[in-house]
């Protein structure tokens, strides 16, 4: 069975087909379903999906991008979620220096130590969204060293892999893999232990080859499998079972 890392179906582009899509993701091979919050409201969302779905987990946590009207009272909220039943990581928490209209710099900063310290505190990992932020975001995660988590989308270089890696941090890669100018992604993978390599859709985005361009759902990671097997010189079945039993005990699933 595969395992889809990191999805947002609380997401609109969901809205019309919710209940069908996360029901029939076992018939279509995909048995576990991290979905992680970008928002207080996101978060209890995830957290609802969580629990009307055997196969779905939740993380809780402010994403960098949606940061900007942050108050303290947001942390309780998340605090509080963060200790409810299936919630398995802290996240999407991260840095995205990439739009310019994005809140400022050292306001996502401060909201990232926030989740970062909620993750010390309650023994959880954390799922790091990094975009054009990488050294800052690497300081950080220095500034914790009790916490590990997961660079979803990992976009920085083998250097910067080495040293999360050290760290005893995990990659996670999607189906911007597949995508014709992708380059040092690959590498990235070439290099990294097969044991520290997640999967995930980063659903409704980021869609595969050849399926880019529509909206992107779970069943497409079969797609972002193929690809790392490709490039590890793998059968796709084994990086399946690999990147499933390492999802389960990254998560501390059962
Ligand atoms: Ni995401």
């Amino acid at each position: 069975m595969l395992f889809d890392t990191h999805a947002h179906y609380d997401d609109e582009a969901f809205d019309a087909d919710r209940r069908e899509l996360l029901s029939a993701m076992p018939e279509h091979n995909v048995g576990l379903i991290v979905n992680p919050g970008c928002t207080v409201e996101s978060s209890r969302t995830a957290v609802s999906l969580a629990a009307q779905f055997p196969h779905v987990y939740a993380a809780v946590g402010i994403h960098p991008e949606n940061c900007g009207d942050f108050e303290p009272e947001h942390m309780d909220a998340i605090h509080a979620l963060a200790k409810t039943d299936k919630v398995v990581a802290i996240g999407e928490i991260g840095l995205d220096y990439y739009w310019p209209e994005n809140p400022p710099r050292g306001l996502q900063q401060q909201v990232l130590r926030a989740h970062m310290a909620l993750a010390e505190e309650l023994h959880l990992p954390v799922i790091v969204h990094d975009r054009e932020a990488h050294a800052d975001t690497l300081s950080v995660v220095r500034e914790f060293p009790a916490v590990t988590g997961v660079f979803h989308c990992f976009s920085g270089s083998v250097e910067m892999a080495r040293e999360l890696l050290k760290l005893g941090w995990m990659l996670s890669f999607n189906g911007a893999v597949t995508f014709k100018n992708a380059r040092k992604a690959p590498e990235v993978i070439a290099e990294v232990p097969m044991d520290r390599l997640m999967i995930e859709t980063d659903a409704p985005y980021l869609t595969p080859v050849p399926f880019r361009g529509k909206r992107n759902d779970s069943t497409y990671v079969r797609l972002v499998a193929e690809r790392i097997a490709q490039i590890k010189g793998l059968a796709p079945d084994e990086v399946e079972r690999i990147t499933w039993e390492n999802g389960k005990r990254f998560f501390n699933i059962a």
